[in-house]
């Protein structure tokens, strides 16, 4: 049984304050049961995230981080440095990172690499374009993203990776994949790992692009969601609370 896990994607967004806020909404709530649940603020934050959700059933994560792992690179992050402050997890190859600071397959891997030799739970974003959709290649392109971690990381240990299906397409955008869609990509994903010979009814695979609560609980009931990547509504505790809840009920 593949626990289900939602995670929030804070983007560039936040303060000490509104962070104060948010999380205190998000910790004081306790526990949602069956389901784990991590936030992923901007690096200056993750201390502040850390000190508020230790003692708390809320895990915390990087939003990116270095290939390397320290000396003269400046701007860089390196894992250790979010296992430092607290981090378990780490979102990695984000379409954002992919299109505005060009970050290439090969990078994405090297980094999914970094994560798992320092310790560090790496979830993987994967997607298509609208344009790659149409053309008929949304498989494709997300079996290639795949490929080239894999052929980095290995068979064995692709098992420590989340897999964050997001089509571009969706992101911030308000409009999900149909349940019908993802559904079909999360099984072409399972089954591609499989065929690669990784164990990949062990591998958690998210849905991510303008989830919310309202669309959750049907995303949820599909039998190759394991939960989701949370964008826009992971920056208000009722609607990321209710999509965790959503998660729990499935
Ligand atoms: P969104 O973002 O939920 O705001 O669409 C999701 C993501 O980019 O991870």
């Amino acid at each position: 049984m593949r626990k289900k896990l939602v995670v929030g994607n804070w983007k560039m967004n936040g303060s000490l304050a509104r962070n104060a806020a948010l999380l205190d909404g998000l910790a004081t709530r306790g526990a949602v049961e069956g389901v784990d649940v991590v936030v992923c603020p901007p690096f200056p934050y993750l201390q502040q995230a850390s000190e508020v959700c230790r003692g708390s059933s809320l895990g915390v994560g990087g939003q990116n981080l270095s290939v390397f792992k320290e000396g003269a690179y400046t701007g860089e992050v390196s894992a250790s440095m979010l296992l430092d402050v607290g981090c378990a997890w780490v979102i990695v190859g984000h379409s954002e990172r992919r299109s505005l600071f060009g970050e290439t397959d090969d990078l994405v891997a090297a980094k999914v690499v970094a994560a798992l030799d320092a310790g560090l739970s790496p979830i993987l974003c994967v997607g298509e374009t609208l344009a790659q959709r149409d053309a008929g290649q949304a498989e494709a392109v997300v079996c290639e993203q795949l490929r080239c971690v894999l052929q980095a990381v290995g068979v064995d240990r692709f098992v420590d990776v989340v897999v964050a299906y997001e089509p571009v397409w969706a992101i911030g955008t308000g409009r999900t994949a149909t349940p019908e869609q993802a559904q079909a990509m999360h099984r072409e994903v399972r089954t591609y790992l499989e065929r690669s010979g990784v164990a990949g009814g062990k591998v958690r695979i998210l849905y991510g692009g303008s989830v919310t609560a309202s669309g959750a609980p049907q995303l949820f009931s599909a039998p190759d969601i394991d939960g989701a990547l949370v964008g826009g509504a992971s920056l208000v505790a009722e609607s990321f609370l209710s999509i965790c809840a959503a998660a729990a009920a499935h």
